[in-house]
This record gives C-alpha cells, sequence and structure tokens, in this order.
C-alpha cells in the first residue's frame, strides 16, 4: 500500500516534470531569423505596451515572480532560461505558440512582435543585436533581396522575398501591386508586408483584361523607408482574359506621339503656319507698294 503510493507520487511527479522539460525545439531554418530593423528606444517602448497588454498576465512582470501557475510554467522574462533564445527562436516560439503558450500569428503583426522582443532584451545585460535584412540607417536594402517568386492562382499572386546571402525571409517589407495599362500603372490591391515567411499575397482582380494574348504586364515595388518606390519585379504574366480591343496607342490620335498625330490636325497646323507667313509677307507687299508710290510722287 505505502509502496503504491510512492510510486504515484513519483509518477506524477515525473509527469509534471516531463512535461515542464520538454525541450521546445525550434526548426533550424528558423531559428537564425533576425529583426529586419535596428532596435530601439521606439521599439522597446512600444514594444512594452504590447507586453504590458498580452503577456503580462501569464509572464509577469519581468524580474518579479508574478508568473501564472500553469504547467508548464511560463517563465520570467528577465531569467536567464528565457534570455538563452536567440531571436529568431523568440520569433518563431510567439507567433507559433505550444500548449498554453498562444499563437500570435494571427493576433500581432511582425512589427509589433520584433518590439516585444526588443523589450523583453532590456533585461537582458549581455544581449547584442544582430540586425537582419535592414540596418539602421537605411532601411531595408536592395542588395539582400535576390528571389521574388510569384504565382497566379485564384486570383492571388504570391510574393516571396528571401535575403541572398542567408536565404532567410525577409519580414516586414511593404510591397504594392501594379498592371501596366494604356497610360501609365494602375495599383491593383492595398500595400501589403511579408510575414514570417518572407511571403505575402495580392488580390489579383479577376477580371482585368490583358492584351490579344491575355498577358499582363505587372510589376511589383518595394516601399523604401523615405516613401519612395522602387520597382523589384516587372515581368509578364498570363492570364486568361483575351482582349480584342485595339490598342489606344496604335491608331493616329490626338493623345499620340508626333508620327502618329491625325492628318486633319497636320494640316490645320501647317494651314494656319502657312497662313500667319501670308498674311506677314502680304503687309510686306502693300508697304513696299506704298514706299514705291510715294518715291514717284
Ligand atoms: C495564456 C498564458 C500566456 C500568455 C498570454 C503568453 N504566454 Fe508565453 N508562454 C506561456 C507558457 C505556458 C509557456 C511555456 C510553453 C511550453 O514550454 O510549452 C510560454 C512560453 C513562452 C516562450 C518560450 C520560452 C522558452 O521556454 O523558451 C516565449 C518566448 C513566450 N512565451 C513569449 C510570450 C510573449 C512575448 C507573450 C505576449 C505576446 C506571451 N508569451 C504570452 C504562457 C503564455
Amino acid at each position: 500500500m505505502k509502496s503504491s503510493f510512492i510510486l504515484i507520487v513519483i509518477l506524477s511527479l515525473l509527469g509534471t516534470y516531463v512535461k515542464a522539460q520538454t525541450p521546445w525545439v525550434v526548426p533550424d531554418d528558423r531559428k537564425g531569423l533576425l529583426a529586419p530593423l535596428k532596435f530601439s528606444d521606439e521599439t522597446r517602448k512600444l514594444g512594452q505596451e504590447v507586453f504590458n497588454k498580452t503577456c503580462v498576465s501569464c509572464h509577469g512582470h519581468p524580474g518579479q515572480p508574478d508568473q501564472a501557475k500553469l504547467v508548464p510554467a511560463p517563465k520570467d522574462p528577465a531569467s536567464k532560461e528565457y534570455q538563452q533564445n536567440l531571436d529568431g527562436e523568440f520569433f518563431y516560439k510567439i507567433t507559433e505558440g505550444r500548449g498554453l503558450m498562444p499563437s500570435f500569428k494571427k493576433m500581432l503583426k511582425s512589427e509589433d512582435i520584433w518590439n516585444v522582443i526588443s523589450y523583453v532584451r532590456t533585461f537582458n545585460k549581455e544581449y547584442v543585436q544582430k540586425v537582419g535584412a535592414a540596418d539602421s540607417s537605411s532601411g531595408i536594402t536592395g542588395k539582400l533581396l535576390s528571389k521574388l517568386d510569384y504565382l497566379i492562382k485564384d486570383n492571388k499572386i504570391e510574393v516571396k522575398v528571401i535575403q541572398q546571402s542567408n536565404k532567410m525571409p525577409v519580414i516586414g517589407v511593404k510591397l504594392s501591386l501594379y498592371a501596366k495599362r494604356n497610360f501609365g500603372w494602375l495599383p491593383l490591391d492595398e500595400m501589403r508586408i511579408s510575414n514570417a515567411s518572407g511571403k505575402l499575397t495580392f488580390n489579383y482582380p479577376k477580371d482585368l483584361p490583358g492584351d490579344k494574348v491575355g498577358d499582363v504586364n505587372i510589376k511589383v515595388n518595394m516601399a523604401n523607408a523615405d516613401g519612395t518606390e522602387r520597382t523589384i519585379i516587372d515581368t509578364i504574366i498570363k492570364t486568361e482574359i483575351k482582349c480584342s480591343q485595339y490598342n489606344l496607342l496604335d491608331n493616329r490620335a490626338m493623345w499620340n506621339v508626333r508620327s502618329k498625330a491625325p492628318i486633319w490636325l497636320m494640316l490645320s497646323y501647317c494651314g494656319s503656319v502657312l497662313a500667319a507667313w501670308g498674311v506677314i509677307f502680304y503687309i510686306i507687299w502693300i508697304l513696299l507698294q506704298i514706299r514705291n508710290k510715294g518715291a514717284k510722287v
């Protein structure tokens, strides 16, 4: 009787022990993820707000023993065990969640998650940040972006942005989608921001006409830190919607280039130039006649 009681106690303790200690393994390709921006007083302040709203109820105040009594226990963010995570591990654990730790993928934007990470790092005196796709001064630089895949299906265009150097996804780049029309570029969807896997999806209008064979020239622009845009994809995509309508720039028209101006416009222009010169010569001829008549008198 006594021994089975001891066994039960040992087993239940073992149970909690195993549960609490199961290491939370982050896949290798996610570990090395770095924040796209340098942490600053501003990111720390924004992160503190997020932390106090969304994390404090379980993880308590950093450095104070007021964590929620859960199994496994939510760690104190100021503790060594918590801080030994790499930035990429933090990002993975916060986005994906496990057990009682909620997944914040849908609740927080990736900027917010990086802000929280920048805040909790203030409780680690040894921490030195490694910055990912961008540095503090120039925002996200083009050199690091190399590959952009698009695929059009279900009227979605998916773009993936990865870093050239280490093939890591680039998070937080702002991209806009345009289609070429007769007189410029038509914005097709609102600006989208790449997610944790460097991906973003645009809605592609299903009734957008292509040319005679259904081709549409699209481009994707990336927003620079200073608000300007830079084209990073300019490509032709194949769609089903063919358009037999002639190109507005194919024929002679008022809005076309000089060699394709309407005939009547060219004739009336030449006519009025000739008429103006005619009047000038007529006046000169009359003046000459007046002078000749005066000389005779
Ligand atoms: C509902 C309670 C709860 C909330 C809210 C919560 N967590 Fe957690 N968190 C947990 C639990 C429980 C664990 C332990 C999970 C495990 O090990 O299986 C955990 C684990 C973690 C870990 C992994 C630590 C390690 O062991 O490596 C991180 C990082 C973390 N939480 C960050 C956050 C952040 C940031 C927020 C706010 C955005 C947050 N958590 C909100 C309960 C919570």
